[in-house]
């Protein structure tokens, strides 16, 4: 990738419960890679542009919320998430975003849409910037490409 006019410097990626055991969990759903070979991908891509990316995962809600709540303070300008089950329950981590006022993508390994019914619905697609489901850890270059150029 090469941006000349990087205009985002720092970027979170939030995964959500279960990614954690991405490469064994349902592979043909969720793919082969494991979470760490998606994130140091990512670092990586984001460092030859010169823009700082930290990655993180839990399994738990309120970790999530008080790391999304961070942003507010640490110089996040991006945040590309995959909220995994929570995509589907939590008004709290919809409302932490809405909060912070940090622009985000939504991000799903699996195409939601072509799922179970309850997958359809989203907590976050109205307050997205986009949202990418469907095209396995593609998605997260994706969303990167994206958030590097984006303001
Ligand atoms: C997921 C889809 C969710 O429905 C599911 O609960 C996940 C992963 C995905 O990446 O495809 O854990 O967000």
């Amino acid at each position: 990738m090469s941006f000349e006019n990087t205009k985002t410097k720092k970027i979170l990626v939030v995964h959500g419960p279960n990614l954690n055991l991405l490469g064994m969990r349902e592979p043909d759903i969720y793919g082969s890679e494991t979470l760490d070979d998606i994130n140091r991908n990512l670092i990586q891509l984001a460092g030859k542009v010169g823009v700082k990316l930290e990655a993180c995962q839990s399994n738990a809600e309120a970790e999530l919320v008080n790391r999304i709540q961070l942003t507010m303070s640490d110089g996040t300008n991006f945040i590309i998430i995959n909220p995994a089950a929570f995509t589907h329950t939590s008004v709290a981590l919809r409302d932490a975003l809405a909060a912070v006022k940090v622009p985000f993508i939504e991000i799903h390994l699996s195409n939601v849409f072509s799922r179970e019914s309850f997958r359809k619905k989203s907590y976050f697609s109205d307050l997205a910037v986009g949202v990418i489901s469907g095209l396995g850890a593609k998605g997260y270059v994706l969303a990167l490409e994206y958030a590097l150029t984006s303001r």
